[in-house]
């Protein structure tokens, strides 16, 4: 029997596999491996969304892939106040995390053979691998204006604050991504993940969504959020998507089908999640004072830190190829992404995330000052 090639054949090897023989040297280290390698929050979930999940745990029933009312209300009021987009038009959704909407995204827009779905130079790899799973094509680019008139662009995906630069998108940058999408037909899918880590006033970041850039109509944007980061929730798998209502309403229709639906408990700790700004700020401060810290740091050690204006990670080269600086960290019991993992441009710099504890943070300071 001639049997289909696997899917999985479309894609690349698991890149942080590539990374087992320099965790081999860092956990070698007398004092243990720090992994700065991945972007995973270690404090606690926030205790109001513990307890918002524990209270609904008594959910038999099936969950509404559309959430329930309050948490569509809860993520339209979020998502006014945080993008500045007015709540009246605009098309909301929970994901089960952002990564499955980022993976599966072409495919539920209908992409295939002959669409092409533009992404960053330098990006997050499961915008690629969403691609493949369409069988659409790549273009990495980020000037738009060098792609030329290519009538096969039917997505763009932009990423500010970018993974794994922490690069901050201007307003008028995304507006002329938008409009040169409008001309042609094209969805601006806007990676926000980021959005409420920015740490330079200079480089506020901006969404797709607000008015400045979006002209006030949501035609043909769709921007991702997650609660993973800001909330500490990547174990429960919260995101959600917002924007044009056709848009959101035709991924709805998908979803519903495919059983893409948010488990009923993690939609009720999303309401809790969303509606307290108090444990964001609390921990966006932890991040501060890590990025702070480790910025020092890398830089005293002879690194040069490029972008990292916002989000949660520091993008960094010491001017030689990337696998030669993962090893240097290793040796050092300090395990980092190398930067060819999210694309050919990446190929002198490494990845260092702020997501670790205070003490491990204060270690690689202090293996860092050592000669
Ligand atoms: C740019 C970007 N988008 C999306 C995600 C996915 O996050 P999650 O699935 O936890 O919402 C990540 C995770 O690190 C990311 O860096």
């Amino acid at each position: 029997m001639n049997r289909p090639a696997p899917i999985s054949s479309r894609l690349p090897d698991f890149t942080w596999d590539t990374l087992e023989a320099a965790a081999a040297v860092a956990a070698a280290h007398p004092d243990g491996l720090i992994n700065l390698s991945i972007g995973t929050p270690v404090d606690p979930v926030p205790p109001v969304i513990r307890q918002a999940l524990a209270d609904a745990s008594d959910a038999p029933g099936y969950p509404l892939t559309a959430g329930t009312p309050a948490l569509r209300a809860a993520i339209a009021d979020w998502v006014a106040r945080v993008c500045g987009a007015g709540v009246d038009g605009l098309g909301v959704l929970p994901t089960i995390g952002s990564k499955e909407l980022v993976a599966w995204l072409p495919t539920l827009l209908g992409l295939g053979p002959g669409d092409v779905v533009v992404v960053p130079s330098v990006c997050y790899p499961t915008y690629e691998d969403g691609v493949r799973l369409a069988g659409a094509t790549t273009v990495r680019t980020d000037s738009l204006t060098a792609l030329g008139p290519d009538p096969r662009v039917r997505l763009v995906w932009v990423n500010s604050p970018g993974n794994p630069t922490g690069r901050v998108l201007p307003a008028n940058h995304l507006r002329k991504v938008v409009d040169w999408a409008r001309e042609r037909g094209a969805v601006v899918a806007s990676d926000e993940c980021y959005l409420p880590l920015g740490w330079s006033a200079a480089a506020e970041p901006v969404s797709v969504l607000a008015p400045e850039v979006c002209g006030g109509s949501y035609d043909g944007l769709l921007a991702v959020h997650s609660l993973s980061k800001r909330s500490n929730l990547a174990g429960y798998r919260a995101g959600l998507v917002a924007g044009d209502p056709a848009l959101v309403a035709e991924l709805l229709k998908v979803r519903k089908h495919a059983g893409m639906i948010v488990p009923a408990p993690v939609q009720a700790a999303m309401i809790a999640a969303l509606g307290d700004q108090e444990h964001a700020d609390a921990q966006r401060e932890r991040y501060r004072a890590r990025r702070e810290q480790l910025l020092a740091a890398f830089t005293g050690a002879g690194f040069t830190v490029e972008h990292s204006e916002a989000g949660l990670y520091l993008w960094m080269t010491r001017g030689e190829d990337c696998w030669a600086t993962v090893d240097w960290l290793a040796r050092r019991g300090i395990l980092v992404a190398a930067g060819v993992f999210y694309g050919p441009g990446g190929a002198q710099h490494v990845r260092a995330a702020l997501t670790e504890s205070d003490e491990h943070i204060a270690a690689v300071a202090a293996r860092l000052a050592l000669p």
